[in-house]
């Protein structure tokens, strides 16, 4: 059994502490399963640390994207969400074909729903995404544009959506996955404005929310090569220009069979820091379904990686946030993406903790980090 944190143990298993450590000592020193006795007192377990607990007393920040189907329907998401996590990311609320349907015409219930979730338990929200080339209304996409309307079309999208959320959302991905493999990614807006769309979006965003941390998000740059050096020399430009780029979020999609190095993941934290960035992780999951060990050997390896990629953020100040694309199997995108299961997220289908939980718990128990505020 993994080494586990046997105080958060007892949040997961409604039994007393001395019950539960008496039954676990049984099984390892008999390597049985001895069944553990009925509990015989009634004396509920100390107030356990959770994940929330011990990212708020080293004032960081660990968060997961939000489901808004499931967080409406499901009291076990929306509870474990609310004890676990301080941060939040919609995971497709606040997107362009969310939330401007039409031209002109808005649509926010869903991304007020989750903001009002968050403000109702104290946490933040990472606004997701303001530009990206999918996910686009098909009046968007189906249209034949001048330069001129795209711009103008951004522009509104942009400042209507930060402006309704000014006060509430304070960090926002406003381009997201604007690289290729080293050279910029075709999309309508570098087609239809050209590369300046991206420092323009950054200024729009500036311009409706003075007060917000404004991201540039991408995937696959997480470590160093060719991606990552194109990320860093794009978002070392746009400084050097002025542009109001607060951050640069590190989604960390990975699996058990291709992932970035831990020190090529801090020495490009470091980098990005040195530039004056803030640093987040901002969609970790770890895909299982290409590996062919046995179950309990994958769950063991995808805990050394959360662990891993948790404990290398908090070793960098710059590195303000670990948030996961999601936090229970049973919603994930990976499997509709795949068309195969998966089981990439810290907790499982019943809301039943992994290694991987422990292990972030562990990250964080051991870090002597104080955040700068
Ligand atoms: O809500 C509709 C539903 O009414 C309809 O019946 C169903 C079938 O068509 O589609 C539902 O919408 C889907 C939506 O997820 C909500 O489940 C969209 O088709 C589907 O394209 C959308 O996929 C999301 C994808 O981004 C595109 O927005 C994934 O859930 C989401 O996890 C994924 O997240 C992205 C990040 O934003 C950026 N980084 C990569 C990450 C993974 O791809």
């Amino acid at each position: 059994m993994e080494s586990v944190n046997l105080e958060v143990l007892q949040r997961f298993i409604r039994l007393p502490g001395i019950l539960l450590i008496l039954g676990i000592a049984a099984c390892s020193l008999t390597g049985i399963q001895t069944p553990i006795a009925k509990p015989a007192l009634t004396v509920q377990p100390a107030q356990a640390p959770t994940l929330r607990s011990l990212a708020q007393s080293r004032r960081f920040y660990i968060g997961t994207t939000v489901n808004v189907n499931a967080l409406r329907d499901e009291a076990a998401y929306s509870a474990t969400l609310a004890r676990e996590f301080n941060m939040v990311t919609p995971e497709v609320s606040m997107k362009f074909s969310e939330t401007e349907p039409q031209r002109g015409i808005f649509t926010f219930a869903q991304a007020d729903y989750i903001v009002a979730f968050a403000q109702a338990h104290q946490m933040q929200v990472r606004g997701h995404n303001l530009v990206w080339y999918t996910d686009l209304p098909a009046w968007l996409t189906n249209g034949k544009f001048t330069r001129a309307e795209l711009i103008t079309m951004l522009r509104d999208h942009i400042i209507t959506e930060v402006k309704r959320y000014r006060g509430q959302v304070n960090i926002w991905d406003v381009v997201n996955e604007a690289m290729g493999d080293g050279t910029l990614r075709d999309s309508i807006w570098l087609r239809g404005i050209g590369p300046e769309y991206i420092d323009m979006a950054f200024q729009w965003a500036r311009e409706a929310n003075p007060q917000a941390r404004l991201f540039y998000n991408d995937y696959g740059g997480e470590g160093l090569g060719r991606k990552s050096d194109a990320i860093y020399a794009l978002v070392k430009g746009m400084l050097q220009r002025g542009v109001p780029l607060a951050g640069v979020g590190l989604q960390m999609h990975i699996s058990l069979n291709s992932y970035p190095n831990q020190k090529d993941v801090l020495a490009n934290m470091q980098r990005l820091a040195a530039l004056g960035l803030e640093v987040q992780i901002t969609e970790m999951d770890v895909k299982t379904q290409d590996d062919a060990r046995p179950m309990q050997a994958k769950l063991a390896a995808q805990a050394q990686l959360y662990g891993e990629m948790l404990q290398t953020c908090l070793s960098v100040t710059a590195c303000t946030a670990f948030v996961m694309w999601g936090f229970t199997d049973a919603h994930s995108w990976i499997p509709a993406f795949t068309g195969r299961p998966d089981y990439p997220l810290i907790f499982d289908a019943l809301y039943r903790p992994k290694p991987a939980y422990f292990a972030l718990v562990q990250a964080l128990s051991q870090s002597t980090r104080v955040g700068v505020k």
